[in-house]
């Protein structure tokens, strides 16, 4: 007898963000006449950058001739990228990052998914609290947490971030084996500091744990003072797998180009207590089940890279912030405590109400679609966010409808 895998049965029924889509679906074809404007989901509306799009069809062109056609490449990725990646994202930030430490992938989200995959079963895993539910559910999915109760999963650890706490959270007061962190947060917008980071890091080291680190925002840090990688932090290659995309930083959510960096003296533990190197094992996993991607899309990937290419991004990441600067100036007239939307393009609202509630009002209101903050965790509860991915007129209309309706 076939079985199912169980732990598939311990998950909400569907994701987040499938969740919020059928119900603003619901809502359009009970109102087909009302314009929605969707702030909720973080994808990018801005076309792509002309210079990935002149590399792309460039690209394509060499597909279409037999001396330059290219089947299968390296599922690690082509060097081009990868060198580019480690000049220009890390060297050139005291990150000392080799190209072949650097991992291409589909997704950000996809990397971040997976990875848990290289962990023993048993590994004890802490998330913050609210989190990008990503984390959580692929450790359910793989048997690593007991039920979901009172909202939350037993045996995983929830590292609260709060108010009260500048949405930074408290080391683990119990002992943790794997700790998901993302700066700039997503959803909460908060930024981490260096010496907040050193304190992981350091954590990491003591305790023999290591760091999850998705930094698929930092294209939006404004503040040069922040880290954007955690490997400007002192003894992070051995403590610490960093995930980055080029999603939300050039317009790829739809084109799909990601990177994981797992350093060559990364380390975890066999049962014997023995250190084992983890870029062995990733590049075991990753060769084996993902075949590398597409040549046109890796090109237009390394056209970020270019003078051009660079000029663009920044203006594009300059649009999404000054969009994200409208929504947080409004809310904060209108009343609320903001977070974020500074180095971040997410603005974490305290509505001081059932975040479901609020989600509701502003859809059936204002015609605008929220993320409720406690699909992301039971901290989020009387939280919604943001989300600064839109045009400047959509988010200005969306402003202006909001402040009339509430
Ligand atoms: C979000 O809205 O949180 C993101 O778009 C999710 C993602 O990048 O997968």
């Amino acid at each position: 007898m076939i079985r199912i895998n169980e732990n598939y049965q311990k998950l909400k029924s569907s994701y987040l963000f499938a969740d919020i889509a059928r119900r603003v679906e619901k809502f359009q074809k009970d109102n087909p006449h009302r314009e929605i404007i969707k702030l909720g989901i973080g994808d990018v509306t801005l076309p792509l950058p002309l210079a990935c799009v002149k590399a792309m069809h460039q690209a394509v062109d060499e597909m279409a001739i037999s001396s330059t056609f290219r089947g299968y490449g390296p599922e690690q990725g082509y060097g081009f990228l990868r060198q580019a990646i480690s000049d220009s994202d890390f060297r050139s930030r005291g990150a000392a990052i080799d190209p072949d430490e650097i991992f291409i992938s589909d997704g950000a989200k996809c990397d971040t998914g997976n990875i848990q995959e290289i962990f023993d079963a048993n590994t004890v895993v802490a998330v913050t609290d609210p989190v990008y539910p990503v984390y959580v559910d692929t450790n359910v999915m793989a048997g690593r947490t007991g039920n979901f109760q009172d909202g939350r999963y037993q045996g995983l650890v929830y590292l609260e971030s709060t108010r009260e706490n500048s949405f930074i959270p408290d080391l683990p007061e119990t002992p943790v084996d794997l700790i998901y962190l993302c700066y700039p947060n997503n959803p909460t917008g908060a930024v981490i500091t260096r010496d907040e980071l050193a304190r992981w890091v350091e954590y990491a080291m003591k305790n023999k744990a290591l760091i999850l680190y998705d930094a698929a925002y930092e294209a939006f840090i404004r503040d040069p003072e922040l880290p954007r990688s955690i490997y400007e932090i002192d003894g992070a290659t051995q403590v610490a797998i960093e995930f980055r995309s080029f999603s939300k930083t050039a317009g790829f959510t739809g084109t799909r180009c990601a990177f994981t960096v797992v350093p060559r003296n990364c380390r975890a533990y066999d049962r014997q207590g023995r250190e084992i190197m983890l870029h062995s094992l990733w590049n075991r996993r990753h060769s084996t089940k993902f075949n590398g991607v597409s040549y046109p899309v890796q090109k237009a990937a390394l056209a970020v890279y270019s003078k051009e290419g660079q000029q663009q991004v920044l203006t594009n990441i300059e649009y999404y912030l000054g969009n994200a600067r409208i929504i947080r100036e409004k809310m904060e007239k209108l009343g609320f405590e903001c977070t974020g939307g500074i180095n971040s393009p997410y603005i974490w609202i305290n509505g001081n109400k059932d975040s479901w509630s609020f989600f509701d009002d502003l859809l059936n209101k204002a015609g605008v679609v929220c993320t409720p903050g406690d699909g992301f965790g039971l901290c989020g509860k009387g939280y919604i966010r943001i989300s600064a991915f839109n045009s400047l007129e959509n988010v200005e209309k969306a402003m202006h409808r909001i402040e009339s309706a509430l």
